[in-house]
């Protein structure tokens, strides 16, 4: 089944793919000039992507209006539906603020979730029409069967979310998996100024044993964070530096150079962030920062 499901996920690509570029546009241009709303939809604030707490509100939500329509609680199942589309449209916003700096084969899957999640809430609000033009009729079972027939929209909505952050990684920390060791290993930066030391005023990239780290060096100081950016693996040490800050190329994601805070999204975890010191025969060494 799981073969049969994923074949037809992929067979959407070929509308999702065009559709996916020409939303990320639109969005992009209206999200990037206000990155302090921006950052509240993603969930920097609460080190969690906002869109992943606010789905499980419409679809909790939703499921019981099938279970109040059942029941026959006419009234309780009319006010669920209202409380559903109203979360489910608090959902897409996050959403639509995630899917804005999301790329490649997440922002295709995204598409195919984004859509079905629009059709389901376009059948729920036929649904609520239906329901208030036929409270006291025979029509209220058309009414009831067109949310039911959402609600297993929304569920084919979610099943295809769900990949995008499981089986694709999309708004997952980059560093998720990353120990903790704060074990003290030689630095080899890969490109040094004339004098041998690391070149100043820019990013650098070094190797600290399996790590990639990218470097800032200012006078005797040497700062540093991993070079994979938590976001989606942007190139740190192909960004630029600004207000002490390293900024992501891929998607302008700010960290904080002294601890990997981040200070602006659409990350919403902070940077592995590393000390680093001159060893006695001239060369350097480095250690992760406890978190
Ligand atoms: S990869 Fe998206 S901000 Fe760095």
């Amino acid at each position: 089944m799981d073969r049969w499901l994923a074949r037809i996920i992929v067979a959407q690509d070929r509308w999702a793919r065009p559709l996916g570029d020409f939303n990320h546009r639109w969005l992009r241009a209206l999200f990037r000039p206000m990155p302090a709303i921006r950052d509240l939809l993603n969930g920097r604030w609460l080190g969690h992507p906002l869109h992943g707490v606010l789905t499980d509100a419409p679809i909790g939500i939703l499921f019981l209006v099938i279970v109040l329509d059942v029941l026959d609680l006419r009234s309780a199942a009319d006010v669920a539906l209202v409380v559903g589309i109203l979360t489910m449209l608090a959902a897409a916003v996050t959403g639509a603020a995630d899917y804005s700096d999301t790329d490649g084969t997440a922002r295709v899957r995204a598409t195919v979730h984004s859509t079905l999640m629009v059709v389901a809430l376009v059948v729920y609000v036929a649904s609520l029409a239906l329901r208030g033009s036929s409270a006291a009729g025979d029509d209220r079972a058309v009414a009831v069967w067109t949310s039911v027939v959402a609600f297993l929209i929304l569920a084919a909505g979610a099943y295809v979310g769900g990949d995008v952050v499981y089986a694709l990684g999309n708004m997952v920390s980059r560093h998720a998996f990353r120990g903790a060791g704060t074990k003290w290993i030689a630095l080899e930066p890969a490109e040094r100024d004339e004098a041998g030391d690391i070149p100043e005023g820019r990013p650098v990239k070094a190797k600290l044993g399996i790590n990639t780290l990218a470097l800032v060096r200012e006078g005797d100081t040497v700062l540093a964070l991993h070079d994979t950016c938590a976001h989606a693996g942007g190139p740190l040490s192909e960004g630029t530096i600004e207000d002490g800050c390293l900024v992501c190329p891929w998607h302008a994601s700010k960290y904080r150079l002294t601890d990997g805070r981040a200070r602006r999204g659409p990350t919403v975890y902070d940077q592995p962030a590393y000390e680093v010191r001159r060893t006695e025969a001239g060369g350097w060494e480095a250690r992760r920062r406890p978190s």
